[in-house]
């Protein structure tokens, strides 16, 4: 395999990273059969565990899409960029929202808050990665998270820097 040359380390392979996805799946088929819920994407950095993980959820379900972010380079901008008039028609759904990341939980806790204005029956927050030494919002956890990782800035299997390497199959540690 080639690595490229500002990525320092594999932190994640694709066997560890598929075998933690498909934990998640069974975990979420058998909470959700029945309830037709609704996944919804966090664009762009959660695209791929999405993609990966939808498919291994067994029981029927709907996908949508919503836009947040707040990074610049390797900094968290502070700002949260999403807008409220995107988030689909949640009101009565069981919805379960994937993310690819937590680091300072400013963008999850403030799509969190957004959605749970519009009803849903349920809220689920998802996420591949969890940072909690960088965590800013107190107490903000994931109700699932596949790895807990130390402070380091990671990129591929959908997340980058500054748009770049969202299609490593696995994540690497970036060298800055
Ligand atoms: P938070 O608002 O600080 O929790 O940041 C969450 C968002 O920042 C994530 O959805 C990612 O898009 C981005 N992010 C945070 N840490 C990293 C990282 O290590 N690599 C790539 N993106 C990151
Ligand atoms: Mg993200």
């Amino acid at each position: 395999m080639c690595i490229p040359e500002k990525i320092e380390k594999i932190l994640l392979t694709e066997d560890q990273l598929k075998e933690k996805v498909t934990l998640l799946g069974d975990e979420l088929t058998k909470e959700y059969s029945g309830k037709n819920p609704l996944f919804v994407c966090v664009l762009n950095g959660a695209v791929v565990f999405f993609s990966d993980l939808i498919r291994t959820v067994k029981c029927p379900l709907e996908i949508e899409f919503f836009r947040a972010s707040s990074y610049i380079g390797t900094n968290s901008s502070g700002d949260v960029n999403a807008d409220e008039s995107d988030i689909p028609d949640i009101e009565g759904r069981d919805v379960v929202i994937v993310e690819d990341i937590i680091d300072t939980a400013r963008t999850l806790s403030k799509v969190k808050e957004m959605f749970l204005r519009h009803g849903p029956r349920s809220l689920r927050i998802v996420c591949l990665l969890d940072k909690p030494s960088r965590r800013e919002v107190e107490n903000f956890t994931a109700d699932n998270s596949c790895f807990e990782i130390e402070d380091l800035f990671v990129v591929g299997y959908g997340l980058d820097c500054d748009q770049q390497f969202r299609n490593l199959p696995y994540i690497g540690v970036y060298k800055a």
